[in-house]
């Protein structure tokens, strides 16, 4: 049941099948290169792209844009204290630029920072201090059909094997990603939560959860785990954020806005060093790279997020478009996170060896079949490594209804009918670095 009504709509279109042809052909076969006018569904990611209430929009107004001591500011911290407990705010222009300002502080060259999955930019940002960032998933994240309340968790002992061999020492902080966005949206328990702060504790790291999607964990902690069953799903979000030092934020996911990003934490030493990173990298202390408005959209979003009505009606679209799809037999990973569905183009096309990227060809096909934008991440987003061939299809929040979800199912069945005729691609050109090639490198199918 809908917790929504429109107020303001934005005209959408499918475009005829031969422009779709024509305009994969001009992308290079590669998404990221469409025009957004071109796309009929959108579900690229879940970030910056979801629909914002009328008090957000209401709340943008108030937007105060001084550039120092802002009101709007003030707003952000009472929400962030209200809603995620931490008294210490620094405002950033969206996650990334958060994970910069954090990391910079806490991680030193030849250190080793440890997270259940790091997210790309989480990754990225570890290595540029000169560290090695290294993923402790629990052994059934891997497996796309192990059953599981909580596959995204910690391995406690995985990490202990590494702190293992190069010493607590050089261990400066243990991340915990909620949900695992890397590990297909699956939540992490509470239970997990107090293990990685008592591992922290033994080991002498800082503990920084990376809140994202805090509200959709928590969701699922109320839905899945016994001690929790009888709380609101704001009593779970400010449990679990307790028993972390520090906290690394994009507003673009349930902040529920449509940029911005944040660090909070208790510390006030950790605060200051962050505080200055921010002034130098962000903006000053009091707007960190967004508008007033920006901030105030955050603040009331944030509030928003945690509300009943909103998450159930959020994580239950999700579920909902994975469930119609895993009943018409398509392959999704189970259990369906809560931001995305993933599906698994290795089993859509097996005949698609992964030098060929199954994945992308999946993705390509979806746009084809239905005007549906998806994102590859497989052999193609992740060279050289043995990841599975996934399709995210991330669903924006408050924004598609149930019709558009039961075009993406009937789409991907489309494509479930005819897999056998699809072929793989190849890359023409590619940037550089390999590493972000999925963004801008062209391709062609193989004849
Ligand atoms: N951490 C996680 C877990 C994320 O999913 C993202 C972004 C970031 C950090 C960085 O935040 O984009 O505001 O700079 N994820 C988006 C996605 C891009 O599509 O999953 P950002």
């Amino acid at each position: 049941m809908t917790a929504y009504k429109s107020k303001m709509v934005e005209r959408i279109h499918l475009p005829a099948r031969e422009e779709r042809e024509a305009n994969l052909e001009a992308a290079g076969y590669n998404v990221f290169n469409l025009d957004s006018d071109s796309v009929f569904i959108d579900l690229l990611t879940d970030s910056g792209t979801g629909t914002m209430s009328d008090q957000q929009w209401a709340a943008l107004i108030r937007g105060d844009e001084s550039y120092a001591g802002a009101r709007s500011f003030h707003n952000l911290e009472s929400a962030v204290e209200d809603v995620m407990g931490f008294p210490y705010v620094v405002p950033a222009h969206q996650g990334r630029g958060a994970e910069n300002i954090l990391y910079g502080a806490l991680v030193d060259e030849g250190d080793t920072v440890l997270n259940n999955t790091h997210f790309d930019t989480t990754r990225a940002h570890i290595a540029n201090q000169g560290a090695d960032p290294v993923d402790c998933p629990v052994p059934e994240a891997r497996d796309l059909d192990a059953e599981g309340d909580f596959k995204g968790n910690f391995s406690i002992e995985e990490g202990r094997k590494v702190v293992e061999e190069v010493g607590a020492e050089n261990v400066p902080a243990v991340v915990l990603t909620i949900t695992n966005n890397s590990a297909a949206g699956q939540p992490v328990s509470v239970e997990n939560t107090r293990e990685v702060r008592e591992f922290c504790d033994e080991i002498g790291a800082t503990f920084v959860l990376d809140a994202c999607r805090f509200a959709e964990n928590a969701y699922f902690v109320t839905q899945r785990e016994a001690e929790f069953t009888d709380s609101s799903v704001a009593e779970v979000a400010r449990e679990q954020l307790s028993y972390a030092d520090a906290a690394v934020m994009s507003g673009k996911k349930d902040g529920l806005s449509n940029i911005g990003g944040f660090v909070a934490c208790n510390d006030e030493t950790l605060f200051e060093q962050v505080k200055q990173r921010g002034i130098l990298y962000e903006g000053f202390a009091t707007y960190g790279g967004m508008s007033g408005r920006d901030i105030e959209a955050l603040a009331v979003g944030l509030r928003e997020a945690v509300e009943e009505a909103y998450i159930a009606d959020r994580v239950g679209q999700v579920q909902y478009l994975g469930q119609l799809m895993a009943e018409e037999g398509l392959p999704v990973f189970q259990p369906i996170g809560g931001h995305a569905v993933y599906l698994d183009a290795g089993e859509f096309f097996p005949h698609i060896p992964a030098e060929e990227f199954p994945g992308q060809a999946l993705v390509c096909e979806l746009y084809r079949e239905g005007g549906v934008r998806c994102v590859e991440l497989g052999s193609f987003a992740f060279p050289d490594s043995d990841r599975p061939e996934l399709v995210r299809m991330a669903v924006p929040r408050r924004t598609y209804h149930k019709e558009h979800i039961e075009h993406i199912v009937e789409t991907a069945k489309e494509v479930w009918a005819h897999r056998e005729e699809v072929t793989g691609l190849e890359i023409t050109k590619e940037p550089e670095m390999k590493e972000i090639r999925h963004f801008t490198a062209e391709l062609e199918p193989r004849a």
